[in-house]
């Protein structure tokens, strides 16, 4: 700052009243050129002219003339000529800014800060005009400045005269550090901020897929504060960075080797480049040399239009490449006005000498062993970088600079006294324009240029982003050949993707940069350990949840009733589930069942046939035939159990089997206790027969069977068993079991507990009976039977409790059937063998002998 302070001393010296007199005169004139047009207001201009500035002079002893800057920048003397074109359009133009004129002052930088410095504070301090005593001091004669196109230039020019507050329009810094409106309030730009391009560049990586990149970046403050931005941009989206390098300003062709190595070896297909041209050129130099050419380039701004790089050697390496522009634009008449300059109708102008020496390869002094320029060159459009007008970028950003200023002062002249803005709604003295009004005015335009394009700036002093999408293209002869493929406007790309060429040899292919490929549908992301989180592996959901699409994060869980499919990919109703007649289980079981009740017919016809058979009539034969039907009840029975669950099924199958079951118990017991009674009674056979005759014995079985009939009617009505729905798997699973519910555990647990308790005391009473010599071992064979129906339905409870969905059902059909089968073996089977086999036994006279 030291330096700063000592230049701003000698400044302040520049412009100084002249000692008695009455007006005002410069004592020192800034060293480099300028050009002035006076005008109502005059407008700053800060161009690079030159490019190369001569040592300072630091003795500071005196006034020196120093020497003049070197090196003629036509581009940026074009950007100069393109701003007094304006200037002269908007004073064409009468209707613009009625009876008020533009004046410029635009000067020469000469690319280094301390002479752009200079040239800005001479602006300020005042011109060679005689000003009268009135008016000296009084304002600055530029209250407002277009430039500087550097950051860095840009940050001290706006650190400096922003202290006089003046406002200052860029049309080339893009810096993002200059939108901060705390450090530079009064600083403008028609350049979009860097921190706008990387947002753009985070958005076209994440258009277009690519979530694996690298990223290349100068080693200075622009590609740093780039990339940190684009960084920044990224964060939150699912681009990840697969690597970062950064090239050196001294291109060590170590370190450039070893930087082309990294991007040829990762697997990332896209490259960031947010470099400068000169960082472009040594990178592709080496990128050529080591045959990198499968690589998509994205390029920023300051390389993208790098005409240097599309001759053939870069082509099959940058073929492709996709970056960002400034909006080009045509403007109208600038190109004639360009080739209007002549050194000899110049004379205010002190550059358009050196422009023809540079544009002719002539001098205008001889004896420079350079031909003599005659005067009668003529300018060609588009024939030099000074006249070439097919891309105005640059330009076009002066340009809009220009007529930023002038709709501000167009918005003042417009300014009703008693509504300005201003303390008690005062308009500003369009006549002694004040810096600070013009900064008011400059913050709120808003308008549409020329080319019809809407402007404004921003919070922070920033013109909308909008870029052009630049593609390379290979020209004929293999050069390179920039086409615009699209625009990116107000955060929005439309980019015309047929005429896209990608890089990296995919032609019409969008490349396909990411470190681990979308997770196919029914799969989930797992992210690996350590890495990025693009780079994941993709895990199968789990059951019940489901992804239906490439690429998901997260699987979803399936809605109530829905169930995954076994790709995981759709959620499909649950299966609702029982034991049918279509299944074999149900096939079988019916079938067994069937045969049970047919096997029952046929000894019911058997006995029937031979009810006069002394071993028919032995026992009471009445007692048979209801065991029989009791029996065929029961294999029934299991039939009710097979089938979709429905209201009546349900409530049948539990009542139907209790009463058939403790029926066909009731009939052995009454069985047993005839055989107890007739032989074990002390008495005389006679007394106690008596109360075991065929009635008593209808009555006991009556008594038996109402029982279970009267527990059964209560279930019924108090809660009857319903159909019911139950999951196999807790409460969530692939299927829904429709089942019956029990309605009362209770009352089922009495049905079966009286069943038992029937079986146990006819069980113990059989076993009594076992040794009496009976007619045809009957309690023998009633205590075998009972002992199979005990141990089928002690063993059916575990086996009920723990068997699985709809096989519960089948275990209880299971153990119908096993009890059943076991019931009319055990009883009927000897007897059909005797009437059937062994007819001589079938005889009253055999019955005797026993
Ligand atoms: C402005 O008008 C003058 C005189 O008519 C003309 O010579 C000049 O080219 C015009 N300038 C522009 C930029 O239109
Ligand atoms: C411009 O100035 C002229 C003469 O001074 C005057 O007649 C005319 O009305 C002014 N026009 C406007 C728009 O102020
Ligand atoms: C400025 O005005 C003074 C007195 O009117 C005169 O002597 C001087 O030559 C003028 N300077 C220029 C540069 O016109
Ligand atoms: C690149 O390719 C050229 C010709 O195809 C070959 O001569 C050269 O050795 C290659 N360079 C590298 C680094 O592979
Ligand atoms: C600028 O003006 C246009 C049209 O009048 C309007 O749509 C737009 O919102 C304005 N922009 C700002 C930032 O005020
Ligand atoms: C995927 O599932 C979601 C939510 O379940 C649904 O909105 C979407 O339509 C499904 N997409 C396809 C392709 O099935």
């Amino acid at each position: 700052m030291h330096i700063w302070a000592l230049l701003l001393c000698c400044l302040a010296g520049i412009s100084q009243r002249v000692q008695g007199g009455e007006s005002c005169q410069l004592m020192v004139k800034s060293t480099q050129g300028s050009v002035y047009q006076a005008g109502d207001l005059v407008i700053g201009g800060l161009f690079p002219v030159h490019v190369k500035a001569p040592q300072p002079d630091l003795e500071f002893r005196g006034l020196k003339d120093s020497a003049s800057c070197e090196i003629f920048h036509q581009r940026a003397y074009r950007w100069l000529q393109a701003m007094i074109f304006a200037v002269e359009e908007i004073n064409n133009n009468t209707n613009f800014l009625p009876n008020f004129t533009l004046g410029y002052l635009v000067s020469d930088t000469c690319l280094a800060e301390r002479t752009t410095l200079l040239a800005a504070m001479s602006m300020v301090t005042g011109q060679e005009a005689n000003l009268s005593a009135s008016e000296c001091g009084s304002v600055p004669t530029v209250p407002v400045v277009v430039g500087d196109p550097r950051s860095s230039a840009s940050i001290i020019v706006a650190n400096t005269i922003g202290v006089f507050n003046i406002p200052m329009v860029s049309y080339l810094a893009s810096c993002g550090c200059l939108s901060d409106k705390t450090r530079y309030p009064l600083f403008f730009r028609t350049m979009p901020s860097d921190a706008a391009e990387a947002r753009a560049m985070a958005e076209l990586l994440r258009l277009m897929g690519w979530t694996w990149v690298g990223l290349v970046s100068a080693d200075d403050d622009f590609g740093r504060f780039g990339i940190q931005m684009l960084m920044d941009a990224l964060r939150g989206t699912e681009v990840c960075v697969a690597f970062h390098e950064v090239i050196p300003k001294d291109y060590a062709k170590m370190t450039m080797q070893k930087i082309v190595d990294t991007i040829r070896t990762s697997t990332a297909t896209v490259v960031v480049a947010f470099i400068i041209d000169l960082d472009a050129k040594a990178l592709f130099d080496e990128v050529v040399e080591q045959n990198v050419t499968d690589k998509q380039w994205v390029a920023n701004d300051a390389w993208i239009t790098y005409s240097v790089l599309s001759v053939p050697r870069y082509v099959p390496s940058l073929a492709g490449t996709l970056g960002f522009a400034l909006r080009r634009a045509d403007i109208p008449g600038l190109g004639s006005f360009l080739a209007r300059l002549h050194p000899s109708s110049s004379n205010s102008d002190p550059f358009v000498k050196e422009l023809w020496e540079s544009l002719f390869g002539c001098s205008f002094s001889a004896g420079l062993g350079m031909k003599v320029c005659s005067g009668s060159e003529v300018i060609g459009i588009g024939e030099s970088l000074y006249s070439d007008v097919s891309q105005l970028r640059i330009t076009y950003n002066v340009y809009k600079a220009v007529y930023a200023i002038a709709n501000a002062v167009r918005e003042m002249l417009a300014c009703e006294p008693g509504k300005g803005p201003f303390l008690e709604g005062w308009c500003p003295d369009v006549w002694s324009l004040q810096p600070v009004e013009i900064a008011h005015y400059l913050k709120k335009v808003n308008f549409s240029t020329p080319l019809k394009e809407r402007m404004h700036f921003n919070r922070n002093g920033d013109p909308p982003a909008s870029y052009d999408i630049i593609n390379w293209h290979v020209a004929a002869q293999g050069a390179g050949e920039f086409v615009t493929v699209g625009h990116f406007l107000s955060d929005r790309f439309h980019i015309n993707m047929e005429a896209v060429l990608w890089g990296g040899g995919s032609g019409k292919e969008v490349p396909v940069s990411v470190c681990s490929s979308p997770c196919p549908a029914g799969t989930r992301r797992a992210v690996q350990r350590s890495r990025p989180v693009c780079c994941f592996d993709c895990l199968p959901c789990a059951d019940g949840d489901i992804s239906n699409k490439t690429g998901l994060l997260e699987c979803v869980r399936c809605p109530e009733r829905f169930w995954s499919n076994p790709t995981h990919t759709v959620c499909v109703p649950q299966q609702v589930d029982f034991l049918s007649y279509s299944d074999t289980m149900g096939i079988i079981l019916s079938l067994v069942s069937a045969l049970g009740t047919a096997l029952t017919a046929a000894t019911f016809a058997t006995f029937l046939y031979y009810r006069h058979t002394p071993l028919v009539r032995a026992n009471n034969s009445e007692v048979s035939f209801m065991l029989l039907v009791s029996l065929k009840l029961c294999f029934l029975c299991a039939l009710a159990f097979i089938g979709q669950p429905v209201a009546w099924s349900c409530m049948l199958r539990h009542t139907l089997f209790g009463i058939s079951f403790v029926l066909c118990i009731s009939c052995l017991l009454s069985r047993t206790v005839v055989v107890l009674v007739a032989f074990r009674s002390t008495l005389p056979g006679e007394t106690l027969m008596r109360y075991v005759g065929p009635a008593q014995q209808r009555l006991g079985i009556s008594i038996c069977t109402l029982v279970q009939v009267l527990i059964c009617a209560l279930w019924l009505t108090l809660a009857p068993p319903q159909p019911a729905e139950r999951n196999t798997m807790g409460t969530w699973g692939p299927k829904i079991i429709l089942e019956c519910a029990m309605g009362s555990v209770v009352a089922f647990s009495l049905v079966l507990g009286y069943m038992g308790l029937l079986a146990c005391l006819c069980l113990l009473l059989a076993f009594l009976a076992r040794t009496l010599p009976d007619n045809f071992n009957e309690a023998k064979l009633i205590t075998f039977s009972m002992l199979i129906f005990c141990s089928v339905w002690v063993t059916f409870v575990p086996a009920y409790i723990s068997s699985p969905g709809k096989y519960t059902v089948a275990v209880e059909i299971f153990a119908i059937l096993a009890s059943s089968y076991g019931l009319l073996f055990c009883i009927f089977a000897p007897k059909c063998f005797i009437i059937f086999m062994r007819p001589e036994k079938n005889t009253k006279k055999h019955l005797m002998a026993r």
